[in-house]
């Protein structure tokens, strides 16, 4: 059965004993309320009891704003509920309460967080709590430390390896982040000023040298549960609390590659204040207050082992970040922050100075050691 807005009230009713929020004979309001590309996403209420409601998310077998010439296997959200119940046991509270998932119609029903804000919409009105990074740093901290190859036993590694082989979509972020990017493309798009901008970065040994490695980091290395799309639209702000969602691409991976996004779209939010100083700042102290939670929460029996990691992991993220900059602005998912700029010299200004930032942490990831020597370069 296809899942629409017809035949939802259907599925609803045979369901109604797994998601256990409504009685058999509810009568449902539903809308359409994602803005997403892949799946549809959708809020059910009961029309007597409106505050008695729900968020399904439902993955249909292709890429949803492309149609099913565009097949994309229904995966993606068995990953998500299983992200969903790891990070509900590790750090609940960071993430919607999942109130059932139904593997064969690939549909998750959680909780609806029906008065909160997604983050990139605060941060581009300029509202900066710093409630938020201090709880993105911690849940980060928590799932990837908990979950570290390094911290756990063989056999738990092995488990969560399994789990989290998810390597269809794996594969898209290695396309779209690491690869079509610098390559001639069609879903390749930017403001036509910047076209020498990224004609010198295409051309930059150095730079392409520094993402094939960091791809193939991308690519191979085994650390800890990561959410793989990390950025501020998959973070919800209600009450200055924070929860994660949308964790379809999570795998067990890089684990430096969260921060890297969620640093890289703070960092993009930043260039497109360029003049509220204000703004500006409290942007940087985020991005110290991320790290300065994530490695207080990172847990690790053995401190020489710890501040090891942890290095790596700050190496790893800062390259990450500068990628995801760049893929923003060149490839093929620009972002709000930057696409709302309605003056276009005023545009091309901050993704010229975004894409100058990003290739530098893309070139000097290895030897950037602190995240104030990272802000220093703003
Ligand atoms: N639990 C929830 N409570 C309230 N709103 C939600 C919830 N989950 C998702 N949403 C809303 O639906 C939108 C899309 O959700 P989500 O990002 O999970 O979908 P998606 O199809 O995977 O998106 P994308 O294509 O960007 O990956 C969110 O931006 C948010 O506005
Ligand atoms: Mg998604």
């Amino acid at each position: 059965m296809e899942l629409n807005l017809a035949t939802l009230p259907g599925y609803l009713r045979q369901r109604h004993a797994e998601i256990r929020m409504f009685e058999p004979d509810t009568q449902f309001r539903i809308e359409e309320i994602g803005d997403g590309n892949l799946n549809t996403v959708y809020r059910v209420s009961d029309t007597e009891r409106p505050e008695h409601s729900i968020v399904l998310k439902h993955a249909p077998p292709y890429i949803k704003i492309l149609g099913p010439d565009y097949p994309l296997s229904t995966e993606r959200l068995t990953y998500e509920s299983c992200a969903l119940d790891v990070y509900n046991r590790l750090v609940s509270g960071t993430v919607p309460v999942q109130y059932s998932f139904d593997a064969e119609a690939a549909v998750i029903a959680m909780e609806d967080l029906r008065d909160a804000r997604v983050l990139r919409a605060d941060l581009i009105a300029g509202i900066v709590e710093l409630g938020i990074p201090e709880q993105i740093g911690r849940f980060m901290g928590i799932v990837h430390s908990r979950t570290y190859v390094d911290s756990i036993d063989t056999e738990t590694a092995q488990h969560y390896r399994r789990q989290f082989a998810n390597t269809t979509m794996q594969s898209i972020t290695a396309d779209y982040v690491f690869t079509f990017p610098y390559t001639e493309h069609e879903t390749n798009f930017w403001t036509p000023g910047l076209a020498p901008d990224v004609q010198r970065l295409k051309t930059d040994i150095g730079f392409l040298q520094q993402a094939e490695y960091l791809k193939q980091v991308f690519l191979t290395a085994q650390q800890g549960v990561t959410h793989g799309d990390l950025h501020t639209g998959s973070v919800l702000v209600q009450d200055n609390i924070a929860k994660v969602i949308d964790a379809e691409f999570a795998f067990y991976g890089p684990v430096g590659f969260d921060l890297g996004l969620y640093w890289a779209n703070y960092l993009l939010s930043y260039f497109s204040h360029q003049d509220a100083l204000r703004v500006q700042s409290a942007l940087k102290t985020a991005i110290v207050q991320t790290w300065d939670t994530y490695a207080a929460e990172f847990e690790m029996v053995d401190t020489e082992s710890k501040a090891r990691t942890l290095q790596g992991v700050f190496h790893d993220a800062v390259g990450f970040a500068g990628l995801e900059m760049l893929r923003r602005l060149i490839g093929a998912a620009h972002v709000k922050d930057i696409e709302g700029i309605t003056d276009i010299s005023r545009k091309l200004c901050v993704e010229r100075a975004a894409l100058q930032f990003g290739s530098t942490l893309v070139k000097q990831h290895q030897s950037l050691c602190d995240v104030a020597s990272v802000i220093a370069m703003l």
